[in-house]
């Protein structure tokens, strides 16, 4: 059934457990979900970014999850609404039907240049206002995703801060984050401890410097009660870069965020665990590897297949891994 992503993240908090919230653009990836879901008894949520919804259209989305909750009526699923840029949008996807939604005020609307607090909290709150009237669920960010590194935003994907960022601004401050929720009393947080979207988040292994999991133990600590979100929480697996070197991509050296770092952080209020890029490694090194090993192949549905298993794999593997196994 199609649920409130607020009920999900209640029983993960009284069971200490999290949820991977994982992207979804076509068919396959959403069969890939709801197959690993049901061998791992696991809730489901799933993401539709503006992206998302540009490709595949706004229609042939909201079908396609409809169809995975009817397929799969024993299952749980929520229907987020991911980086939602305004409050039009976010009405549009409560409108279209979905359970939950991001109002993502941390940039303005043009996604690219970084908001104050005060048009953070307007827009955060408007969207609040609106959504638990119908029962939706909000997820908003303060914080700004962005590497510790290089002290940039991540543009990688299209969306992102521009120019060199703060300290302030790439650590979501836990003193502002209290203020933030008791504000706007939205259901779920968002805060940028160091990670960014795509596949370059780290260049080595990343330590306590560049990945702070110490600033989601104080935001915790101050805010005990708040569910909390991490984005940019693929792991990059190596072996899937190198099935992808193997047959032909050309990747540079990479890191993700370490699977036990989430597992630690999940300890400490995280809830929801963003996961996009996995699910695209995982897809693009089987078809790499397919075309590679029957090149007089041309069924679309014969590399589709083994994409479809490989990102079944990792939803799978992170069902485990976050404890979110046997709580359907
Ligand atoms: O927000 C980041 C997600 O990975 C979605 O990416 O905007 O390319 O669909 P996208
Ligand atoms: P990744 O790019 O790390 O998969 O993050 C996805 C995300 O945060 C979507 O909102
Ligand atoms: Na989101
Ligand atoms: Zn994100």
């Amino acid at each position: 059934a199609l649920v409130s992503m607020r009920q999900l993240l209640d029983h993960a908090a009284e069971n200490g457990y999290g949820i991977p919230a994982f992207n979804v653009n076509n068919l396959e990836q959403v069969q890939a979900i709801m197959e690993a879901a049901a061998e791992t008894d696991s809730p489901v949520i799933m993401q539709a970014s503006a992206g998302a919804r540009k490709y595949a259209g706004e229609g042939f989305l909201k079908y396609l999850i409809q169809a995975a909750v009817e397929s799969y009526p024993h299952i749980p699923v929520v229907m987020h609404q991911d980086h939602g840029q305004s409050p039009a949008i976010c009405q549009g996807a409560i409108d279209l039907g979905f359970s939950s939604v991001m109002m993502d005020g941390s940039l303005k609307e043009d996604g690219k240049t970084i908001a104050d607090y005060e048009y953070n909290l307007d827009v955060t709150r408007r969207v609040v206002e609106m959504a638990h009237k119908v029962g939706v669920t909000v997820e908003g960010e303060l914080g700004c995703l962005g590497s510790l590194e290089t002290m940039k935003g991540d543009k990688e994907d299209g969306h992102g801060a521009e120019g060199t960022m703060t300290m302030e601004q790439l650590l979501t401050d836990p003193e502002q984050a209290a203020d933030f929720v008791s504000r706007t009393q939205l259901d779920a947080l968002a805060i940028a401890i160091g990670t960014s979207h795509g596949a370059y988040k780290f260049t080595r292994k990343p330590t306590g410097d560049i990945l702070s999991i110490s600033r989601i133990k104080e935001i915790h600590r101050r805010l005990p009660n708040t569910h909390l979100v991490m984005h940019g929480s693929s792991s990059v697996p190596q072996e899937l870069l190198a099935e992808i070197r193997q047959f032909g991509g050309d990747m540079k050296e990479t890191y993700g965020v370490p699977v036990e770092e989430i597992q630690e952080a999940i300890k400490y209020g995280v809830r929801k665990v963003n996961i996009d890029t996995d699910i695209r490694l995982a897809m693009t090194g089987a078809i790499r590897r397919f075309m590679a090993e029957h090149p007089s192949k041309f069924d679309p549905r014969e590399y589709l297949k083994p994409a479809r298993e490989a990102a079944k794999a990792i939803c799978k593997q992170r069902y485990e891994q976050f404890g979110t196994a046997g709580n359907a």
